[in-house]
């Protein structure tokens, strides 16, 4: 975008002038633009982006092999409150699997490109997964940079985004600016597509951190139409992978109504190959008491809700964060050690001032731990799924291996 294009648009966001309408390369190569899913992934695609101003929330697609006419699609738009953004949510359905598209949202003006997921696990799958995201924009920067670069299908992100909120303070709103800027301008892989982006709730998207409601974390559910307003939610890619986006007691408790379905929803899904929930408090944490504190309640209600249904149901990895450390633990049921248990990875650390475990107070789930940023690079397998752990210097510096066949029964 031209510079001074660029000083308007930044103005009319932050309501610094008067509106006077929208600058047209802001209306159509929009500042915040970023890809997730409600629906199947193989079949769909849900296109988010923000305007200034309310303008129709219409998206041009269309396959990028066979190009041929345009395809139209209108969604839903809301207001940014706080902002004098509009959201413009859009799902793309009647998609092809493992297929590439190309979108923009008016014929002629920037393209984009987005790859639906494949049907079955023919090809290997790979995905990343982290949490923690935005304590220093070059962190963040460098991170989701370095995330497509592996060209997963999406990253899910387990919470504390944008960093937006801090406990009571009002919220800074202007961070989500950064946020989906470095999101739309450095997750792209190497040949040009957008990543999507899955995401669950962590303290930093809510007013108050904790045991509050959705009211109080009104831009993430502006946002994300994923997990959408229930706060925790579930995708199946086929019967080879379901991801869980959980609630850590932020706007929903774990216990009740979140766990219940939770049961049901594992209960169904006893045929997927993998499943993985994604949260931000962790059951197990390698930083923060598990018996005391702030979090100390919301620990032991997920050991003692989720954990179980977890064991009983054959989930051998969830992903954690909220402690700003690498953490893998060793297989845990029935909160002992057991090989044939689950193994917690977090603990949050994308793009955050890190903490270092103590080395005087070991903890009887760790199996490893250390002051690393850091994501998850997960490739699924028919038989097989391979975890590792790579940090900010792109090394691989712990790995898991597990067999599948063996796993759901
Ligand atoms: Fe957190």
């Amino acid at each position: 975008m031209h510079l001074f294009a660029r000083i308007i648009c930044i103005l009319h966001i932050f309501g610094v002038c008067t509106a006077t309408g929208a600058d047209r390369s802001d209306l159509y190569d929009p500042p915040a633009l970023y890809l997730t899913w409600q629906g199947d992934p193989a079949h769909t695609m849900t296109v988010c982006w923000q305007t200034v101003g309310d303008t129709p929330p219409a998206v041009y697609y269309r396959p990028l092999k066979s190009p041929g006419t345009w395809l139209q699609m209108e969604g839903v738009n809301k207001p940014f409150k706080g902002t004098r953004l509009t959201v413009h949510i859009t799902e793309l359905k009647g998609l092809s699997p493992s297929t590439d598209y190309e979108f923009c949202f008016r014929p002629g003006d920037r393209e984009f490109k987005f790859r639906t997921a494949p049907a079955d696990l023919s090809e290997p799958v790979r995905f990343i997964s982290g949490g923690d995201v935005y304590h220093e924009r070059k962190w963040m920067d460098a991170m989701n940079a370095m995330a497509a670069k592996f060209d997963p299908l999406f990253v899910v992100i387990g919470g504390d985004l944008a960093y937006s909120g801090d406990k009571d303070k009002p919220e800074k709103i202007e961070r989500w600016g950064d946020y989906f800027d470095s999101w739309k301008n450095k997750a792209v892989t190497p040949d040009g597509r957008l990543v999507p982006l899955l995401v669950s709730i962590g303290n930093h998207e809510v007013s108050g951190s904790w045991h509050q409601v959705p009211e109080k974390a009104p831009s993430f559910y502006t946002l994300f139409p994923m997990p959408g307003s229930q706060g925790y939610n579930s995708l199946d890619f086929g019967r080879y992978l379901t991801i869980l986006l959980l609630d850590s007691s932020h706007t929903h408790p774990v216990e009740g109504a979140q766990t219940d379905w939770l049961r049901h929803t594992l209960a169904s899904r006893r045929d997927v190959l993998n499943i993985f929930p994604v949260y931000h408090i962790p059951a197990y944490p390698s930083i923060r008491s598990d018996e005391t504190g702030d979090n100390a309640d919301i620990t032991k209600s997920i050991r003692t809700n989720w954990c179980p249904l977890f064991d009983k149901y054959g989930v051998k990895i969830a992903f954690e964060n909220h402690d700003h450390a690498y953490k893998r633990t060793h297989p845990i049921q029935g909160n002992k050690l057991n090989p044939d248990g689950v193994t917690y990875l977090g603990d949050g650390a994308w793009g955050v001032n890190l903490r270092t475990p103590d080395p005087k107070k070991p903890r009887w789930y760790v199996a490893q731990s250390s002051p690393t940023r850091h994501f998850y690079l997960v490739t699924l397998h028919p038989k097989m799924r391979h975890i590792v752990a790579i940090n900010e210097d792109q090394q691989v510096f712990d790995e898991v291996y597990q067999s599948v066949a063996q796993d759901r029964h």
